[in-house]
């Protein structure tokens, strides 16, 4: 069946064998603002987005044919579900598509952060580096450290794989989520939130942007955590209030943070910037060639499914495929 397909950024991938027949419509390079994204949704069945997409009431409105929104994230914090549930969308994202390349990220900024990373990266650049001292550059130790893992899907669990090979001691948290049964618990023990911040020199989050999360990492968290303690955050931005985190890095509170996401992508706060302990990343948790071609290929074979009035496969609200 024949359809028309936007994407709402350029893809870098060629998933036209997967969309098969279909009118494809995307912007030559880049993303379309907000304006040519609704213009060219207009009788669009499917639209295929960036997380930076809001996928709200109005977009909705103005696509009355739309069939499926397939977003090119695992979050999807960015699309009302519940509106497109009301007008029969189907909404699908990329889970599986991008948990290790987003595990292993999780241990770059773990590690940076600790290791104090960048900051010796601009040393050494500045030319002001006087040689090696006893004293100069400390960081935490990493290996054997206690992890405490705010949300324990996919990622989380990635994570806590990772975590063995660094003898760690694991703790997670799961929102309402179920007790991980021990083959996928990797070693690790749910605990409630407060005796994670407790006890963890480390905390990272995995978990998804909901009311429940949002600013879970507030002052009052930032303050039950360990003197010296790392953040490090490739979930949401939101996740973390940010202006209580710089505050706790500069009373040296935190020891270090590694942030890949920001509560207003791409605007990154001044202070933030200004702060030597925090290791900042351009949301590239997913960003290897492997993951996000097979995000694009997950997005594509769900407007498949779609079109051909299946269900996809990683559909987040499947109630609309039943009668
Ligand atoms: C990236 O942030 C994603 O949700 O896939």
């Amino acid at each position: 069946m024949r359809g028309t397909v936007v994407s709402s950024a350029a893809l870098p991938f060629d998933i036209a064998p997967i969309l098969g027949a279909v009118e494809y419509r995307a912007p030559a390079t880049g993303s379309f603002d907000r304006a040519a994204l609704l213009a060219a949704l207009g009788d669009a069945d499917a639209l295929i987005c960036l997380l930076t997409v809001a996928v709200d009431e109005a977009l909705l409105e103005a696509a009355p044919g739309l069939r499926v929104v397939a977003n090119f994230a695992v979050g999807y914090d960015n699309v009302d579900v519940a509106a497109a549930t009301r007008r029969g969308v189907a909404v699908a994202n990329t889970p599986g598509a991008l948990t290790e390349a987003t595990a292993d990220f999780t241990f770059a900024l773990l590690l940076g952060a600790a290791r104090r990373l960048a900051e010796g990266d601009r040393l050494v650049r500045s030319g002001a580096w006087t040689g090696w001292a006893p004293g100069q550059h400390l960081g935490a130790d990493v290996f054997g450290a206690e992890l405490g893992l705010i949300g324990f899907g996919r990622i989380g669990q990635a994570v806590a794989r990772r975590a063995r090979g660094f003898s760690m001691t694991v703790r997670y948290t799961n929102g309402s989520g179920a007790v991980a049964p021990a083959d996928q618990a990797h070693g690790a023990v749910r605990v409630e939130l407060d005796e994670l911040l407790a006890r963890s020199d480390v905390v990272s989050l995995h978990c998804p942007l909901t009311p429940a999360t949002r600013h879970i990492i507030d002052a009052a968290a930032l303050a039950a955590m360990k003197p010296g303690a790392v953040l490090v955050n490739t979930a949401r931005g939101a996740c973390v209030d940010e202006a209580a985190l710089v505050a706790a890095l500069d009373r040296g509170h935190l020891g270090a943070a590694g942030l890949d996401v920001f509560e207003h992508e791409p605007a990154v706060p001044a202070p933030l910037r200004a702060c030597a302990r925090v290791l900042l990343a351009p949301h590239a948790g997913s960003a290897t060639t492997t993951a996000r071609r097979r995000m694009a290929e997950t997005c594509a074979r769900a407007v498949r499914a779609a079109l051909d009035g299946r269900a996809p496969e990683t559909v987040v609200n499947p109630e609309i495929y039943q009668t």
